[in-house]
């Protein structure tokens, strides 16, 4: 198990007043952060851009020393070993970054496994056996510029696992993907933690994606956790109800009206709002093949269907709103 405590990280900035005049600056990237990572669990980490999560990971992968708090891998003081822990530990970096475009995968893989000085025969072994895991086996000898994204993003999670590491970190892995793609990261990185037990962190600012594949969620803004918990635990709070925009020909209050009363069987805190030419549908269950088949039964014609994303930025400011609540219903 991993485990931090209090990890904080300040960096010192040099600001320049006028030419000849700099002072530095303080800036609390991470100001109070604890978490643990369990072998077979995948671990999320939730945020906005400039919450943090970035200089976590790179504290946790050590590759930046934390201003102060307390890392265990294993039981063990990592601060104190992290040659050791490196060893233990990869990263897999979303896009194209870390892989060798004119290399063949096989070349790529090749040229990691030396830098973990593993024995050439093991190495030859390991590398047939991450490329069938990852299905592509009969692209080895192809240079990696011939290959599509989703083939690069495959060859990235090979590449993540050459060291046979027990715990992997992924630094908002999806980022700039289609959805395809997404999809199919998102079974590989499930398949890591649940066929191979290994031990996952993923920093998102997605509230899909944390929602989807995490195991346990943190929710850090301003270099704090603001919350912590199971998806169950998290769902009121974050994850707010699913909304659809759901559009017929035609669309008007008594279709809105009739849908309501439809909908009060599967929910009955279901929302009907008509919002222009779409209805806006807010409730706690999933609605899409229910939609859907209302359409058919009152023979209407759709013309749009789909799950609006909730915005993490809602979440965050709701959550703070909540908790000052509760702070000032307690003093
Ligand atoms: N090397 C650095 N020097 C100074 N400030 C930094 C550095 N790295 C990150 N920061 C600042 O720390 C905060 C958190 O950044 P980061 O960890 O990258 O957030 P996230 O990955 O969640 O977007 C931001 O305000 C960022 O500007
Ligand atoms: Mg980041």
């Amino acid at each position: 198990m991993i485990e931090v405590k209090n990890l904080q990280k300040t960096y010192e900035v040099k600001r320049r007043k006028s030419f000849f005049n700099s002072y530095k600056e303080k800036v609390e990237a991470v100001k109070d952060i604890s978490l643990r990572i369990e072998a077979g669990q995948i671990v999320g980490l939730l945020g906005i851009n400039g919450a943090g999560k970035t200089t976590t990971i790179k504290m946790l992968t050590t590759l930046i020393e934390p201003t102060s708090g307390e890392y265990y891998f294993d039981g063990k003081d990592a601060l104190k070993n992290p040659v050791e822990i490196k060893k233990q530990i990869n990263m897999i970096a979303g896009g194209e970054r870390m892989i060798y475009w004119r290399l063949t995968a096989y070349e790529n893989l090749w040229y990691y496994g030396q830098l973990y000085g593993i024995e050439n025969t093991e190495l030859k072994q390991r590398i047939d056996r991450l490329l069938k895991l990852v299905g592509l086996e009969d692209k080895a000898n192809l240079p990696v510029e011939t290959f599509s994204k989703g083939m690069k993003q495959r060859l990235q999670i090979a590449r993540g696992m050459i060291n046979n590491p027990k715990y992997i970190f992924l630094d908002e892995p999806t980022i700039g993907l289609d959805a395809i793609v997404t999809q199919e990261l998102h079974e590989e990185i499930r398949s890591l933690a649940k066929n191979q037990e290994k031990g996952i962190l993923l920093t998102s600012h997605y509230l899909s994606e944390v929602e989807e594949l995490c195991d346990y969620i943190y929710l850090v803004n301003n270099g704090q956790l603001v919350m912590e918990g199971t998806k169950r635990d998290l769902t009121d709070f974050v994850f707010t109800k699913k909304q659809y925009a759901f559009s017929v020909k035609g669309m008007n209050e008594s279709i809105c009206s009739s849908l309501r009363s439809q909908l009060m069987i599967l929910d009955a805190g279901a929302q009907v709002q008509l919002e222009g030419k779409s209805a806006v549908i807010t409730s706690k269950v999933e609605l899409s093949s229910f939609l859907a088949e209302f359409a058919i039964r009152e023979g209407l014609i759709i013309e749009e269907l789909h799950k609006l994303e909730p915005s993490l930025e809602q979440a965050v400011i709701k959550l703070s709103k909540s908790i000052e609540k509760e702070a000032k219903g307690i003093a």
